[in-house]
């Protein structure tokens, strides 16, 4: 899919500005503070999503304006769509080909995309958290029954706790615990097993980018773990049979701890390079490189469940990398549609645009 124009009004800097992408390769250079991210953060708005550098929204108005705007359009296989966004007293509207929606959830999966910004490093360098939900969020804009089966577990998980804490004031409810033991490890051997099967396609791809990204000199290499015992492959009986057994060992523990201290909820994604662990041992060039691997597999997974590619925003990414870098990535991007933020003008593409005070001018067009 691509975006074929866009225009905002009071966006942050982007006071009243049209833009026309290329099709293809789309590089945004200008000078610092000039508005570069704001147009990816923009156009990122079109998936449905928040502002992918934490704000609120009332943050992307223009300082003394009372409401900002964007208006795409973009074409999918299918057909061509209008989406309008517009936040105004603390709410946002949404308006897909002329039809408002009640929110801006309701536009989720329409327009794809993935983003990668320097904000992005914490995938690797953070704790679990982050990577579970990279998982879980990816899995989501795959397969809506993700997200329902996922809300599921966390609903199931809440009441194990709050029986928990009910059961530490009067033992005699232990009993009760068995049935939600079982529940609970039920939904989730189901949410494993889709993690691993999506981890073992997202490994394999992320690996074959680290090699072009580093030209072959490092290995990257992704693992699911568990605190239970799980490995690839096994059956989902199987994982359900460690789950259950997990919780029940823990059982006395968690009822002193008041919450549920094993379970897929605790599980992590570990990102190794040659081996060695690339939160602990990695520098900040091969944890970059990292997590540029992991997003460009992930683009590539959801452009392969949906039938097309999503748009790839890259904010200030590819200046760090040197030329041989770069041109493996724009030779392996060059058919999809891709918007690269950088200071400096030399760089192989269609379409080049210079972004200056919140307004951009195209250079070059071949
Ligand atoms: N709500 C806002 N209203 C007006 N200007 C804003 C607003 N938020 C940020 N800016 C301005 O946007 C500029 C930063 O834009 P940004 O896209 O982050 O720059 P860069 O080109 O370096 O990526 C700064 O000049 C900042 O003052
Ligand atoms: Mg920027």
């Amino acid at each position: 899919m691509f975006i074929e124009s866009v225009s905002f009004e009071n966006y942050r800097n982007l006071v009243n500005a049209d833009f026309f992408p290329s099709k293809g390769i789309n590089v945004l250079y200008g000078d610092n503070a000039q508005g570069k991210t704001n147009l990816l953060e923009g156009m990122w708005l079109l998936t449905g999503g928040r502002s992918f550098r934490g704000a609120k929204d009332r943050e992307l108005i223009q300082f003394g304006q009372s409401y900002a705007k964007v208006k795409a359009c973009f074409r999918t296989a299918q057909r061509r769509h209008k989406i309008e966004i517009l936040i105004q007293n603390g709410k946002r509207k949404a308006f897909l080909n002329g039809i408002p929606k009640d929110g801006l959830s309701q536009i989720i999966g329409i327009f794809c995309a993935v983003i990668f910004s320097p904000n992005h490093l914490t995938l690797v360098k953070n704790g679990p958290e982050e990577r579970r939900s990279f998982i879980d969020g990816a899995l989501c804009q795959i397969k809506p029954s993700y997200a329902v089966l996922f809300g599921r577990y966390r609903k199931i998980l809440n009441q194990r706790n709050a029986l928990l804490k009910a059961i530490y004031q009067n033992p005699s409810l232990a009993d009760t615990l068995d049935v939600w033991n079982e529940r609970l490890s039920h939904e989730g051997a189901l949410i494993a097993q889709q993690r691993y099967a999506y981890l073992d396609r997202l490994a394999a791809l992320s690996a074959q980018f680290y090699d072009g990204i580093s030209d072959s000199r490092e290995k990257l290499g992704l693992a699911y773990q568990t605190g239970y015992g799980a490995e690839t492959g096994m059956s989902l009986e199987e994982i359900q049979h460690l789950l259950l057994k997990v919780l029940k060992t823990k059982q006395n523990e968690d009822i002193v701890l008041g919450y549920t201290s094993r379970g897929i909820h605790r599980d992590d994604m570990t990102v190794r390079i040659d081996g060695r662990e690339a939160r602990k041992f990695g520098s900040q060039g091969q944890q970059r490189s990292a997590v540029l691997a992991m997003k460009l597999a992930e683009a590539s997974l959801l452009g392969q469940a949906k039938g097309e590619s999503p748009v790839i925003f890259l904010d200030d990414v590819l200046s760090e990398l040197d030329a041989a870098r770069q041109d493996y990535l724009i030779h392996r991007l060059h058919d999809r549609q891709v918007f690269i933020t950088c200071c400096s003008f030399d760089m192989e593409a269609r379409n080049k645009v210079h972004i200056q005070n919140g307004k951009m001018t195209e250079t070059e067009e071949a």
